[in-house]
């Protein structure tokens, strides 16, 4: 049977892959996670205790992650490292623990993994490979130059060459993805769809960055999830694989579509400040990852899971309510 340390677990997208990977493999689970700010427990609170183990703890904490890593030693047993500062806007902010996490965090799973010759897939981001203009006819591609942007961005660019220097020098087994904006379930009310979502919920009005323009490839958390798995399966050691459903939407469309859908004005948004250095435009090319591995999205429609999104916000206020009041109190002070 196999065995995955799961770390980042209760994040967005981790929690997600936890889920996805109960509900239809009979793999076992070790989450390690944090339990920052952006982690969500609850995400977690209906799986089977008996498949999945939750440990709270810090991935820079090199004794307890060289613990956990020892107990894998199946064929099939990995490492999956979600965990993350995952926000720009924060580290733009305070770029300290994005270096700490995304940097000193991957280097300790690393170490840990060589030590016990683990295989690792490693979760990155299309934005490592920087911004692309509105009309480039090149999406990004494995072969991109790396061009980050933000402190975010750089930090986990800098992961991804550790990766791949453990790969070259050490011999490690590891897997990395790169995939575009996530949407769905248990995404922090930070982020720009369940900010909006929730914003319109509470009798709030939708904050755009400048004008709108940017636009973002979005992809749904659980499409991440069963090309994570593929990858997982299937992938070749020492390769990169990046994950897009080819759903490029500029921020305007996604704002109106979130008003439309919840009954407002298509012109009932507030523009606010522009985010410094902000990214123009991302979109994947996912060639590889089809064609090599047979991986395909399952959602095909954006309008159709930006709905189950927002009817799941609608029903989950419990849970983001406590979160929401800080988090705009912190975009207020800056003026967005
Ligand atoms: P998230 O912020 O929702 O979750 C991150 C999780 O990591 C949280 O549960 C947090 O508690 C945990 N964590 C943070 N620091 C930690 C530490 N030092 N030790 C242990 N756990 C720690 O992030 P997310 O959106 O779910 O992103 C998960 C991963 O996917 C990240 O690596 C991110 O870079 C990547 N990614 C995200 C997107 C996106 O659209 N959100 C797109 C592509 C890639
Ligand atoms: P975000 O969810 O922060 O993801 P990323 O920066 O990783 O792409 O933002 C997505 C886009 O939405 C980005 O272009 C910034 C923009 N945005 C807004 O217009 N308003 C907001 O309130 C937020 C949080 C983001």
């Amino acid at each position: 049977m196999r065995r995955l340390l799961v770390t980042g677990g209760a994040g967005f997208i981790g929690s997600n892959f936890v889920r996805f990977v109960v509900e239809r493999t009979d793999a076992s689970v070790i989450v390690l996670d944090a339990m920052t700010y952006a982690a969500s427990p609850e995400a977690l609170a209906d799986l089977p205790g008996d498949r999945v183990e939750v440990v709270q703890g810090d991935i820079t904490d090199a004794a307890l992650v060289d613990e956990l890593v020892g107990r894998l030693s199946g064929p099939h047993d990995a490492v999956v490292h979600y965990a993350a500062e995952s926000h720009n806007d924060n580290s733009l902010q305070d770029p300290s623990p994005f270096v700490q996490t995304n940097i000193v965090g991957t280097f300790t799973i690393l170490e840990a993994v060589r030590r016990h010759g683990v295989r690792l897939h490693h979760i990155s981001t299309d934005e490592v490979y920087g911004d692309l203009e509105l009309d480039d006819p090149e999406r990004f591609t494995e072969s991109t130059p790396y061009r980050p942007s933000s402190p975010y961005s750089a930090s986990k660019a800098g992961a991804d060459h550790l990766v791949r220097a453990w790969v070259r020098s050490f011999g490690v087994a590891a897997t990395v993805s790169n995939c575009s904006n996530n949407y769905g379930p248990w995404q922090h009310v930070e982020k720009f769809i369940p900010r909006q979502i929730t914003n319109l919920l509470e009798g709030g009005r939708v904050k755009l960055y400048g004008s709108g323009e940017n636009v973002r490839d979005w992809i749904h958390a659980d499409d991440h999830s069963s090309a994570v798995l593929t990858i997982l399966d299937k992938g070749e050691i020492g390769r990169t694989y990046l994950i897009g459903a080819d759903g490029e939407k500029s921020n305007l469309q996604v704002v109106r579509l979130i008003l439309e859908q919840l009954g407002h004005e298509p012109d009932d948004f507030d523009q606010v400040m522009d985010r410094p250095g902000h990214d123009l435009r991302y979109a994947i090319d996912s060639t590889r990852l089809r064609q090599e591995l047979g991986w395909a999205p399952q959602f095909s429609s954006f309008e159709e899971g930006l709905a189950r999104t927002i009817d799941w916000y609608a029903e989950h206020r419990d849970w983001w309510g406590p979160k929401k009041a800080a988090t705009e109190a912190a975009y207020a002070a800056k003026g967005q």
